[in-house]
């Protein structure tokens, strides 16, 4: 009698529960096929330049090399500026940077080329200072410092690059500064401006 009544109302619970499995298991399934294709559009360049359009800096990054070069291996904005080498860090910086980014283009607003010539500075001291804090992180799921065949490199990499590995080694964009956003102040809009804004550290 006892059981009767526990298992009448055990029988409608099991079954919810085994609904919500299925329903869970169904939407997780497609929830992490859907958001991995949101995470992947939205770290499309397209999807950048409709925001990060002020003079021209777009189109100046489209004459670096890491756009166009010889061997056709390209490097959008999110390749450099998403992590990707772990769910959950790409997803901090998702929601993060894009929260941000949201927050300040709707309500703090950078629209006009004077404004982010204002800016400019300390975005780009934002922007390093994550370099710097991830150690290069994103340069890295391309340039592997153990793949590297310094004697095949240029006499001035394959002379700097002999820190790399040891401890305390300046990080990439340490001399690689401006590598994908030339400064328009002070060169010709070639995109090659490798260590031309601070210079190699102590390299030698
Ligand atoms: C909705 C407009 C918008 C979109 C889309 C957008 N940004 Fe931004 N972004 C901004 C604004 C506005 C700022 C300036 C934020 C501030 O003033 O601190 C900014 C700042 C930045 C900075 C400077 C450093 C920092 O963290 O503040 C980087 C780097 C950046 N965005 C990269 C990207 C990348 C990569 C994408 C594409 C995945 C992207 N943004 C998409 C509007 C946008
Ligand atoms: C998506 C892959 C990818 C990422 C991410 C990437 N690179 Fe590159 N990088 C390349 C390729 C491909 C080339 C070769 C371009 C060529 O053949 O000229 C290159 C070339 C270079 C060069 C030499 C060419 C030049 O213009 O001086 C430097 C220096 C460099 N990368 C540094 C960096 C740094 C620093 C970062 C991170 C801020 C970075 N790269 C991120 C793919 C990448
Ligand atoms: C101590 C300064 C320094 C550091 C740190 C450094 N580089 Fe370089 N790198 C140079 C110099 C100098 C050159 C040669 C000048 C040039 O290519 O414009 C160079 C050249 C390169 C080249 C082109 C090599 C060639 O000959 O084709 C690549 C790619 C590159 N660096 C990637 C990186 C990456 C990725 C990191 C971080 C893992 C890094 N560098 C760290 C100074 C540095
Ligand atoms: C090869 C790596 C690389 C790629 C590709 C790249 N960036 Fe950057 N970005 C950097 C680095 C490194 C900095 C730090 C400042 C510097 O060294 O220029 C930076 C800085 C910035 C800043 C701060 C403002 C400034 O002038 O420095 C913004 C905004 C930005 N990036 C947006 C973008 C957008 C949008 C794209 C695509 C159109 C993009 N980045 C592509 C490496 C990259």
């Amino acid at each position: 009698m006892a059981s009767k009544g526990s298992g009448s109302a055990a029988r409608p619970g099991l079954f919810f529960v085994a609904i919500v499995l299925v329903v869970g298991l169904i939407g997780g399934v497609f929830g992490t096929g859907f958001s991995g294709v949101v995470l992947h559009q939205t770290s499309d360049t397209e999807f950048c330049v409709s925001c990060h359009v002020y003079e021209d800096f777009a189109e100046r990054f489209k004459t670096t090399s890491h756009w166009n070069n010889a061997r056709g291996v390209r490097a959008g904005c999110g390749d450099c500026h998403i992590p990707e080498h772990s769910w959950w860090t790409m997803i901090r910086e998702k929601a993060y940077m894009g929260t941000k980014d949201v927050w300040q283009y709707f309500i703090g607003g950078i629209d006009t080329p004077a404004e982010f010539r204002q800016h400019r500075e300390r975005l780009r001291k934002t922007a390093t200072d994550w370099f710097v804090a991830n150690d290069s992180i994103t340069c890295r799921s391309c340039h592997a410092v153990e793949a590297m065949k310094l004697e095949a490199q240029g006499p001035g990499g394959r002379g700097a690059h002999q820190v790399l590995g040891t401890p305390n080694a300046p990080t990439c964009v340490a001399c690689h500064g401006g590598i994908a956003h030339p400064d328009p102040e002070s060169d010709g809009g070639d995109g090659d401006t490798t260590a031309a804004r601070d210079g190699p550290p102590d390299a030698s």
